[in-house]
């Protein structure tokens, strides 16, 4: 395992909407097996700093069990077996030094389902500063709350009422409430699986505006079933199929110009 990574494929570079920024994850030929059954092979991909990679594909062909090895969340399901490379910043996230709790501060989760804790909407927040020991006074500790929650797009809907229950909140809102949880530890990396699937169009465009914004400072990943989200807010897109990644590209060529036959049939409704 000491042994350097050595690479010879092309990096993909960011779209031309995002600067050329330094690769946040990499992967080498990651594989997952959940008892006898794989499901995922050999899959590398280099993930850009503040830009968005959207994962597609149709379901079950391991775009959240991909994600879920970014942050070691594979970890919690018995019978899960991780195989290759997982770096971020050039460092293995499965070394033995890591924790795996620090590395979901580093590495924060969005799921489908909006899952604020059963708690008000300023406790969704302040939860991970608090058990992370990030601030050490109330004050901090509402400013830490106040800026995640305005860096989410939910302040102003909010501000008058942080002692009210999470779940009192809208589908939309709560997703953003999760985001402002994410992103008030502070983390690099915001992993999101089919965040707007549960949402009608309207949330769902402003949960688009937000990882456009979001994008300014984090590495996104960001699995949807919607190619026109993927093409919307990505920069680069990684077609996954049967727990293999097929094609990865620039988000505007593999919308338009497709190097694959299966991605072509993927992306013109032939399958999936
Ligand atoms: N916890 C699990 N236990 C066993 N098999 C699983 C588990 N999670 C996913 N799988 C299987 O792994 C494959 C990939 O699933 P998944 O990563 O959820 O795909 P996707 O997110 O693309 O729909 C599927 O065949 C699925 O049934
Ligand atoms: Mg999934």
């Amino acid at each position: 395992m000491d042994a350097p990574v050595i690479d010879t494929r092309p990096i993909v570079a960011a779209g031309p909407k995002a600067p050329a920024h330094g690769i946040k994850v990499r992967t080498r030929d990651v594989s997952v097996f959940y008892g006898d059954k794989q499901a995922l092979s050999d899959v590398s991909l280099d993930m850009a700093d503040r830009a968005v990679t959207a994962l597609i594909g149709p379901s079950g062909c391991g775009k959240s069990t991909f994600l879920r090895c970014l942050n070691r969340m594979n970890d919690t399901i018995q019978g899960a077996r991780v195989e290759g490379v997982i770096e971020l910043d050039g460092e293995d996230v499965n070394a033995r030094a890591v924790d795996p709790v620090a590395l979901r501060a580093r590495v924060g989760m969005v799921f489908q389902r909006p899952n604020p804790f059963p708690k008000s909407i300023f406790e969704n927040v302040a939860y991970g500063p608090r058990i992370h020991g990030l601030t050490t006074s109330k004050s901090e500790l509402q400013d830490v709350v106040e800026q995640a929650l305005r860096r989410a797009g939910l302040w102003d809907e909010v501000a008058d009422r942080l002692d009210q229950s999470g779940s009192s909140l809208s589908g939309g809102q709560q997703q953003r409430l999760v985001i402002a949880r994410a992103i008030a530890v502070d983390p690099e990396v915001i992993l999101m699986d089919e965040p707007c699937s549960a949402l009608d169009p309207i949330a769902t465009a402003r949960i688009e505006e937000l990882i456009d914004e979001l994008r300014q400072q984090y590495c996104i990943v960001i699995v949807t079933h919607s190619m026109a989200q993927a093409a919307r807010v990505s920069q680069q897109t990684a077609f996954f199929h049967m727990g293999q990644i097929v094609e990865i590209g620039r988000t505007d060529e593999l919308f338009t110009n497709p190097k694959e036959q299966r991605t072509l049939d993927y992306i013109t409704g032939r399958f999936g």
